[in-house]
C-alpha cells in the first residue's frame, strides 16, 4: 500500500481523502475523419466515502470513464491522479500494481475464471501478495461470508446462479480490502429481486474511507446512491447530491436518456 501513497486513514484532518482527480480528460478512439470522442473533457473529483452512481445513454462514456478510474486504461489526453499519483506517469506494471492494491473492480457479465472455485476466483486477487496459502484462503472465505457465499466456497460459476456469480465477483473484488470499489452495470444481468440483494451487498461496503461507484442504467439504483454525475456524449453534464437534490435527478435521467437538451 504504501508505495501508491494511498493510506486508510486521513491524517490532514477532517476533509476527506481525494482519491480520484480527473482534469480535462479525452479518450478518443481511432484516427480522424472517424475518430470517437468517447470522453470529450471530463473533469471530476471523488472523495473518501463517496457513493456514487453515474448514469447517462448507451455510448454516453460511462464504461470508459469507469475503465480509467480504475487504471484499465489511459487517456488520450488530460491528467488522472489516483491519489497524490498521476497514473499517467506509471508504466504498465506501476499501474497493475496501483490497480491491485487499491481497486476493486466489478464487471456486468462477473468474468471469473470456470475452472477455478468460488473460493479459488475470490483467491486470483491475492496471488501477488506476500500471503501464505492458508492466509489466502482464510481472507478468501472471509470475503465470501460477507457477500453471504462462505459455504458454497467450493462451487464452481456453472453451478451458481447469475447473482451468486456476481457475489462472488464482488468478494473478489473487495478481498483486497480497496479503497475505491468501481462497477460497471453490477446488476444489469440480473432479475430485480437478485439486483436488489447485490445492491444492498454494496450499501454495506460504504464506508467513510471508501468510494464505491456503480455505472448503472437503473434510476431506481441511482437514486438509492449519494451522489449521482450524469453524463452525456462524452461529457458530465451534472453532477447531484441527494443532500441538494429533489425531483431534479428523475427529469435529469429521463431528458438525458432521451437526448433532450438541458439548461
Ligand atoms: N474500444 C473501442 N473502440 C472504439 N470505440 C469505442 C471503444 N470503446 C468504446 N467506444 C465508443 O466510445 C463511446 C462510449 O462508449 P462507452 O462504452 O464508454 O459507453 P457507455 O456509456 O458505457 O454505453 P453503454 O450504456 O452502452 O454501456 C461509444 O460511442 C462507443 O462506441
Ligand atoms: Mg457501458
Amino acid at each position: 500500500m504504501a508505495s501508491t501513497g494511498l493510506q486508510h486513514s486521513n491524517p490532514a484532518g477532517s476533509r476527506k481523502a481525494q482519491l480520484f482527480q480527473l482534469r480535462d480528460v479525452y479518450r478518443i478512439y481511432g484516427e480522424e475523419p472517424v475518430a470517437v470522442h468517447a470522453l470529450d473533457g471530463v473533469s471530476l473529483d471523488i472523495h473518501a466515502g463517496d457513493f456514487m452512481a453515474i448514469i447517462g445513454p448507451s455510448g454516453s462514456g460511462k464504461s470508459t470513464l469507469l475503465g480509467l478510474l480504475g487504471c484499465l486504461d489511459l487517456p488520450s489526453k488530460g491528467s488522472i491522479k489516483v491519489g497524490p499519483t498521476e497514473i499517467t506517469d506509471l508504466d504498465d506494471g506501476e499501474r497493475s500494481k496501483l490497480r491491485g492494491n487499491s481497486i476493486g473492480f466489478v464487471f456486468q457479465q462477473f468474468h471469473l475464471i470456470p475452472h477455478l472455485t468460488a473460493l479459488g476466483n475470490v483467491a486470483t486477487a491475492l496471488l501477488y501478495r506476500d500471503l501464505t496459502k492458508s492466509e489466502i484462503h482464510q481472507r478468501a472465505l472471509e470475503a465470501l461470508s460477507m457477500v453471504g457465499l462462505a459455504e458454497r466456497h467450493d462451487h464452481r460459476p456453472v453451478q451458481m446462479s447469475g447473482g451468486e456469480q456476481q457475489r462472488v465477483a464482488i468478494a473478489r473484488a473487495i478481498v483486497t480490502e480497496p479503497l475505491m470499489i468501481l462497477a460497471d452495470e453490477p446488476t444489469g444481468a440480473l432479475d430485480t429481486k437478485t439486483a436488489k440483494i447485490v445492491l444492498d451487498i454494496f450499501k454495506n461496503l460504504q464506508d467513510e474511507n471508501r468510494a464505491v461507484v456503480l455505472v448503472t442504467h437503473d434510476l431506481e439504483i441511482a437514486e438509492q446512491m449519494d451522489r449521482v454525475v450524469s453524463m452525456r456524449d462524452g461529457k458530465i453534464i451534472a453532477d447531484d447530491l441527494r443532500s441538494e437534490r429533489t425531483d431534479a435527478l428523475e427529469d435529469r435521467f429521463w431528458e438525458s436518456a432521451s437526448g433532450s437538451k438541458l439548461e
